[in-house]
C-alpha cells in the first residue's frame, strides 16, 4: 500500500478544511479578530474573496477527472461532490454580499445591473445553471435520474466558461489573470474532449465513466 494511499482518509477532512478557510479568513476580517482587517472597502473585499474562490474552487472541481486518471488515483473522485458545493456555497456567498451589502436589497438597482451589465448578467447566468446541480447533488438524486444526472451535470462547463468570462468583462484594465484561467479552463474542458475523442468514456465533473459517484 502506498503513502497516498494508506492516508486517503485523510483527504476529505482536508479538503474540507481548507476550502472553508476563506470564509473563516473573511469572518474573523470583519469581526477583528486576530488583528485581522478586510481593507479600505471591506464589501469590494469579501466581494472579490468571495468570487475568486467560487472560481478556484470551480477551476478545481474540473481538475478532478483529468488528475485522477493522469496519476492513476481513482480516489480523488471522491473529492469532487465536496469541491462543486463548495464553489456553490461561494457563489452564494459572493452574490449575497452583491445584493445585500453592495446593493443594500434594492430590487430596482439589481435589475437593473442584471438587464444591463454584461458581466452582472454572464454572472446571473452562471449562478442559475449551477443551481439544478447544487439541487441534485445528493445520492438520492444520483440514484433517480441516472444516466440523465450525469447530462444535467456536463452544464458545469458552460457554467466555467461564462464564470471565466463574467471575471474577463469586470476587469477594468490589467486582463492577465483572467486570462490565464481561461487557459486553465480552456486545457481542462480540452482535456475532456481529447479524452473523449480517444473513444474512451469520459465522466462529468461528479460522476465516474460508469455511474455517478456515490460518496
Ligand atoms: C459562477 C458564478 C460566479 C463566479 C465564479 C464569479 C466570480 C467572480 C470573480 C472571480 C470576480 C473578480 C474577483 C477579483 O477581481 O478578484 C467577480 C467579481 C464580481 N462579481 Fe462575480 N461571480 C459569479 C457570479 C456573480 C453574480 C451572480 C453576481 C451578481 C449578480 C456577481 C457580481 C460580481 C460583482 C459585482 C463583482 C465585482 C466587480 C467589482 O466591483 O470590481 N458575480 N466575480
Amino acid at each position: 500500500m502506498t503513502v497516498t494511499q494508506r492516508y486517503r482518509w485523510l483527504w476529505k477532512p482536508l479538503v474540507f478544511v481548507a476550502a472553508l478557510t476563506p470564509a473563516l479568513l473573511m469572518l474573523a476580517g470583519a469581526f477583528g479578530i486576530a488583528g485581522r482587517r478586510l481593507g479600505a472597502d471591506p464589501v469590494e473585499a469579501l466581494l472579490l474573496t468571495c468570487g475568486k474562490t467560487a472560481l478556484n474552487l470551480l477551476c478545481l472541481t474540473l481538475t478532478v477527472t483529468p488528475l485522477s486518471k493522469l496519476a492513476r488515483l481513482p480516489q480523488l473522485l471522491r473529492l469532487r461532490r465536496m469541491l462543486g458545493l463548495f464553489a456553490f456555497f461561494y457563489v452564494l456567498l459572493h452574490f449575497t454580499v452583491y445584493l445585500v451589502l453592495d446593493r443594500g436589497l434594492d430590487g430596482a438597482m439589481i435589475v437593473a445591473d442584471v438587464a444591463k451589465r454584461p458581466y452582472i448578467t454572464l454572472g446571473f447566468v452562471a449562478l442559475l445553471l449551477l443551481l439544478p446541480l447544487a439541487a441534485t447533488s445528493t445520492q438520492r438524486m444520483m440514484r433517480r435520474l441516472g444516466r440523465r444526472w450525469q447530462s444535467l451535470h456536463r452544464l458545469v462547463y458552460p457554467i466555467a466558461i461564462l464564470a471565466v468570462w463574467h471575471y474577463y468583462w469586470q476587469v477594468k484594465r490589467d486582463v492577465t489573470e483572467p486570462l490565464i484561467y481561461a487557459g486553465i479552463v480552456a486545457l481542462l474542458l480540452g482535456w475532456r474532449l481529447w479524452h473523449r475523442r480517444r473513444r474512451t468514456p469520459v465522466t462529468s465533473t461528479y460522476g465516474s465513466a460508469t455511474a455517478p459517484e456515490r460518496t
